[in-house]
């Protein structure tokens, strides 16, 4: 049995103020619930905040990005260590926002995947077409490479901690979900990608405009074991109706 995750991306929204009230609300409306993760991951500028308030609750921190080495001269910069000194558990990785905007490449990302699971953080390792590569055909293709180099060299050992986000970029902020089937077809084929004696344990998120109307239909397929939740995480109303689906 895979636990489901629901995760809250915040991207660059809430400041220090918006952060806390927010989970300072959402603690006490999800606290009966135990039958799935639920992982906050603010900006970098807030973890510690939000940190303080969730420690000891059922809910988790994530953080949004993270660099390969543990420390050094390397302005702006956040490492692993320090992600887990303020109380991170999990952490998002080469988000299509990252590589769109930031330089993120399947190389980048297998570096801070290591860095990731040096630390026992939970790796969340996001994948996806664009529209036109959907447009082509070339959707499988993609999401091969992205998974053959992004997770490359991992031993079994290492898998345990890895959770996977499928989201295509193209419902991402747009509204435009994928079908349930859409989705599914995707992460059927992820799985059959990973190694055979880690397949069925690892979680295979779906994101790209998860609202609380379709939360439950996702999570019906098969291979879907939980979402990342951009716009809709930053409501407390709607953050709560998915994470109750
Ligand atoms: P969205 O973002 O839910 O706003 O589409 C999802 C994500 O980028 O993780």
């Amino acid at each position: 049995m895979r636990k489901p995750i629901i995760a809250g991306n915040w991207k660059m929204y809430k400041t220090a103020f918006e952060a806390v009230d927010f989970v300072k609300n959402l603690k006490p409306e999800v606290s009966d619930v135990h039958d799935r993760a639920i992982v906050i991951c603010p900006p970098h500028p807030v973890l510690k905040d939000v940190g303080d308030v969730i420690r000891d609750s059922n809910i988790a921190l994530g953080a949004q990005n993270l660099f390969w080495e543990d420390e050094g001269a390397y302005t702006g910069e956040v490492s692993a260590p320090m992600l887990k000194s303020v109380g991170c558990t999990y952490v998002i990785i080469g988000h299509s926002e990252r590589r769109q905007f930031f330089g993120e490449t399947d190389e980048t990302v297998n570096k801070k995947l290591f860095a990731a699971l040096k630390h026992n953080l939970f790796p969340i390792v996001c994948i996806g077409e664009t529209l036109e590569q959907r447009e082509k055909g070339e959707t499988f293709e993609v999401i091969e490479k992205q998974i053959r180099e992004g997770l490359k060299n991992l031993v079994i050992s290492n898998w345990s901690l890895v959770v996977i986000a499928y989201e295509p970029v193209w419902a991402i902020g747009t509204g435009k979900t994928a079908t349930p089937q859409q989705a599914q077809e995707v992460h059927a084929f992820i799985r059959g990608l990973l190694p055979r004696d880690v397949a069925q344990e690892i979680r295979i998120l779906y994101g790209g405009s998860v609202k609380p109307d379709n939360i439950k239909e996702l999570m019906a397929q098969p291979d879907i074991d939980g979402g990342l939740v951009g716009g809709a995480s930053l409501k407390i109303e709607s953050f709560e109706k998915i994470v109750k689906y």
